[in-house]
Order: C-alpha cells, then structure tokens, then sequence
C-alpha cells in the first residue's frame, strides 16, 4: 500500500475512537492503522481502515503491530490516545494518605511507560525524507508548574513522567529524523469514561464532545513543523509550561 499512513493508539476509547472516525472521514490520510487491546465495537476494515491488536504494555504485540503498519507505509502521524485516571484499584489520591504503590505503578505503567514503548516501536517507522508527527495525549495537569491545585498524584506524576519521555524521545528523534515532530498535547476536558466520574461541577460550555476534542488535536498537530518538536501543547494551540 503506498499513501499517507496515520496510526492511533487506543482506538477503543473516547477520543481515540474519535481521532480514528475523523481521520478515516478525512481527505488527508490514504489509511488509518487503528490499535487497541480489543476490537472497537461494530469495527469494520475498509480499504480506509486497519484494525490492529496492541497492549502497550506488552512489546511482543507492539513489536508485531509496527511490523504491520511498516507493511502498510512510513505512517507520517501517530497519535497515542491510550491513558488512565481511574480504573480498577486506582481512584485519584486527594491527600497523601491515599497514595497506594499499586495504583501509583499502574498509573506509571499505562501512562508514561507504555506511551514511551509505543514511541521506541513506532518513530522508527517514521520517514526520514518527509515531516511526521507523534503525538501522546498527555494532560495539563501533568504540568508541574501549572499545579496549583494539588491532589490525583499518580495521574498528575505519571503525565509529568511521560511528558518528560517525550521531551527526550523529541531530542533523540530529531538526529535521524531532522523532519520529525514529537510532541506532548492535552486534549482539554473531553466527555470520555475517563473524565465521567469528574464533570459534576463543570459546565457544559468547559467539556468537549470526543469528535470536538479529536478536531482540536488535529488541528493542532497538523500546524507544527520539525521546530515545534519538543513542545507540550494545549487544544487550543497554545504551549503549556512544562
Ligand atoms: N477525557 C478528558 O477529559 C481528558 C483530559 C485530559 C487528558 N486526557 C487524556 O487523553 C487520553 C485519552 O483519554 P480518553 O478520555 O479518551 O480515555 P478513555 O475513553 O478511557 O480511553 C482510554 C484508552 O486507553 C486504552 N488503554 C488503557 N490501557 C491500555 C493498554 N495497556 N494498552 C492499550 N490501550 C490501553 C483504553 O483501552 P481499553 O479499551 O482496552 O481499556 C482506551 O482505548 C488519555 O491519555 C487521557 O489521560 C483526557
């Protein structure tokens, strides 16, 4: 297959399964290489479309989805839309009584660790001749010096950590990839499983639909160019302070 390949991780969620929808919807991208741990519901393969299984967690099937997407082209868009706030044993911390190594570990793990494999299996797969972009959704509360709130520790700690991952990939990248971007960006409060527990005292005007949140995030992405690499932008466009 020859064309414009765009990739997104966590093609199960609620702004992933965004990005996927209006990429495929899009002009832009020849074929959308879709990832997740399982099938999007009522997913069906086109000649738009990919599905492909990936945990992030667990190289061998990262290693095995890269070598499909490398199949399908040099992907020159990457999004890494996977993420977790609440989940199983893992509630956000409001004082450091509540911290619990296990949940802070497994926020570690899907947060930063995970996006950070997804970079080592697929910037390689980046061309070298032409400007790409990789981007992991990451949070403006992973911002340090934003944090004047306090509280959720291992989501804020675990957002600075993969800011930081790809601040160094960013650095890494751009010696064999003059051409390429590597970015961290907040989506901004989107209607999503993730954020349900947390709208109560939001206004509707303050939290995006997934398809609103998905064009933000494109439509930012799709104004860097290799001198924007590094950098830890909003939805807006703006930069966040690291
Ligand atoms: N929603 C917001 O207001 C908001 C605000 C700021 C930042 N963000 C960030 O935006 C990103 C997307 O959030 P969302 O709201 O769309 O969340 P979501 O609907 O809960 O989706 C999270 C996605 O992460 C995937 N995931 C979790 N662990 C995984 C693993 N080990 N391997 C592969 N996939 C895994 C989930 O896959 P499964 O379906 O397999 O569980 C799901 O596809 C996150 O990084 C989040 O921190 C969201």
């Amino acid at each position: 297959m020859t064309g414009e390949i765009a990739v997104v991780l966590g093609a199960s969620g609620g702004i992933g399964g965004a990005l996927v929808e209006v990429l495929r919807q899009g002009l832009r991208f020849d074929h959308v290489a879709a990832l997740s741990r399982g099938k999007p519901r009522d997913w069906v393969d086109d000649d738009r479309a990919t599905w492909l299984a990936a945990d992030i967690l667990d190289e061998v099937s990262l290693a095995s989805a890269a070598q499909r997407i490398g199949a399908l082209g040099a992907p020159t868009f990457i999004i890494v839309a996977t993420g977790m706030l609440h989940g199983d044993g893992v509630t956000p911390e409001k004082s450091l009584r509540a911290l619990d190594p296990r949940a802070l570990t497994t926020l570690f793990q899907v947060n930063a660790i995970g996006p950070a494999l997804a970079a080592r299996y697929l910037l390689p797969l980046t061309p070298r001749d032409r400007v790409s972009v990789f981007a992991a959704l990451s949070a403006r509360v992973g911002s340090i010096e934003d944090n004047a709130l306090g509280g959720w520790y291992g989501y804020r700690a675990s957002k600075a950590a993969l800011n930081m991952l790809i601040r160094t990939a960013a650095i890494e990248h751009r010696r064999d990839h003059p051409l390429g971007v590597c970015v961290a960006i907040h989506p901004g409060t989107a209607a999503t499983a993730l954020s349900a527990p947390f709208l109560s005292n939001r206004s509707r005007d303050q939290v995006f639909s997934e398809q609103t949140a998905a064009g933000h995030v494109i439509r930012v992405l799709d104004g860097l160019g290799p001198s924007d690499s590094g950098r830890f932008y909003a939805w807006d466009g703006s930069t966040i302070p690291w």
